[in-house]
């Protein structure tokens, strides 16, 4: 079986499986390449070069699993907000209001995933068909409140105080529950798309979940996760999701783990660099996997340092029993930085081979 697969069970006795967020990206000379001939939208539209990105980092650096090569902001798309990459992510509009509500396209959610983000089954059909079969898959979505902040505000990159009471309005005003009753279909739709490709298991990203408070992740933002993990657990039992979620700690972890795994079908918790990972193993390794954590701006310092970092992080899940390790997957606490030197990839990947032989 695929480690990736074996250490989503908890039951990973060999070396953990390692892949990293963003591993095909802009630091990447095989990404670079591709991306003077296409724009990074062509790059995820075209199947054929979809997957040819997202075998770069498996040729060159043999990780365990390959990532669908995409985006998560596709589904707002096929909502007709309109999306351009230039360079960063641009909607044709935000929603302001709750009125804004009403401009997106009321079609059906299957009809509507199947047409605006087919490509991406088309994709993960063709990744699998030239990725190794000892590698796994990993297909992902965006978390709904990721989506929204996206929506609502085109980035959560403006976080200060003026955008707390933003951001509580916005969660309050019909907005959230609106955008709710149209994403949740979508994404469930999104997600059947890609286990029907082939995908062995769905990340789950949640980059603005740190924004709110404990409290309010645990009144508006649990329900949406639940729902939708459950939704696709009926349907797909056997592609399990890995949810990760930045700016996150044990607090917000706990809330997560006091839920029963068929109110809360999630495989593994993807955790950021501030979370100590051998603690989190500890406090949450009987019921989830645990996914991470190396800094990523520790990739830009010279390997020298960067070995030393690497090493400490990777002999504190050495120390762990046996039973805790099996449950621990390899990875960053984000993605790959653009300024990333491959180099260091390629020696952090070889160098966890040797360390965990
Ligand atoms: O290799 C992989 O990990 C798969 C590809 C992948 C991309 N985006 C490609 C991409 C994945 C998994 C994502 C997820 C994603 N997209 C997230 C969640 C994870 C995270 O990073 O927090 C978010 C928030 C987005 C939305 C998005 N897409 C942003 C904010 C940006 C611009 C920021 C940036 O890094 O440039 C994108 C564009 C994007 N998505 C690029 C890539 C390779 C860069 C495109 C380019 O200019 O070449």
């Amino acid at each position: 079986m695929r480690r990736l697969n074996q250490a989503l069970k908890r039951e990973n006795f060999d070396r953990p499986p390692v892949w990293f967020m963003r591993q095909a990206g802009r630091y990447h000379s095989h990404y670079q390449a591709i991306k003077r001939e296409h724009s990074f939208m062509e790059m995820c539209k075209s199947p054929t070069l979809a997957a040819k990105v997202a075998m770069g980092p498996i040729q060159d650096f043999d990780f365990d699993a390959a990532i669908l090569f995409s985006d998560l902001l596709f589904p707002l798309e096929a909502l007709g907000m309109g999306l351009e990459y230039s360079p960063g992510p641009k909607l044709g509009f935000h929603l302001q209001s709750p009125a804004d509500l009403e401009r997106l396209v009321p079609d059906d959610p299957r009809s509507l995933a199947r047409q605006a983000i087919g490509f991406q089954k088309e994709a993960v059909i063709l990744t699998r068909q030239q990725l190794p079969t000892d590698k796994a898959l990993i297909g992902f979505v965006g978390a709904p409140l990721t989506l929204f902040f996206y929506a609502v505000a085109g980035s959560h990159q403006k976080a200060d105080s003026a955008r707390f009471d933003d951001t509580f309005t916005a969660l309050t005003d019909g907005r959230w529950s609106g955008f709710l009753k149209r994403v949740l279909p979508l994404l469930e739709e999104n997600m059947a798309l890609q286990a029907e490709g082939g995908v062995d298991s769905i990340a789950l990203f949640d980059t603005c979940a740190g924004e709110l408070s404990p409290e309010l992740y645990k009144e508006f933002v649990i329900p949406s996760l639940s729902e939708l993990c459950q939704r696709h657990a009926r349907r797909f039992p056997d592609v399990p999701i890995v949810y990760y979620s930045r700016g996150t700690n044990p607090e917000y972890f706990r809330l997560l783990h006091s839920l029963p795994s068929d109110v809360f079908p999630v495989a593994a918790l993807g955790i950021d660099w501030r979370n100590t990972l051998s603690d989190c193993l500890r406090e949450f390794g009987d019921r989830f996997a645990i996914q991470g954590n190396l800094d990523p701006y520790s990739l830009l310092k010279p390997w020298d340092e960067l070995k030393l970092e690497a090493t400490d992080l990777w002999n504190s899940v050495l120390e762990l029993p046996a039973p805790l390790r099996a449950a621990w997957i390899c990875g960053l606490g984000h993605g790959v930085l653009p300024q990333v030197p491959e180099e260091n990839v390629r020696n952090l990947v070889q160098m966890q081979r040797e360390m965990f032989l």
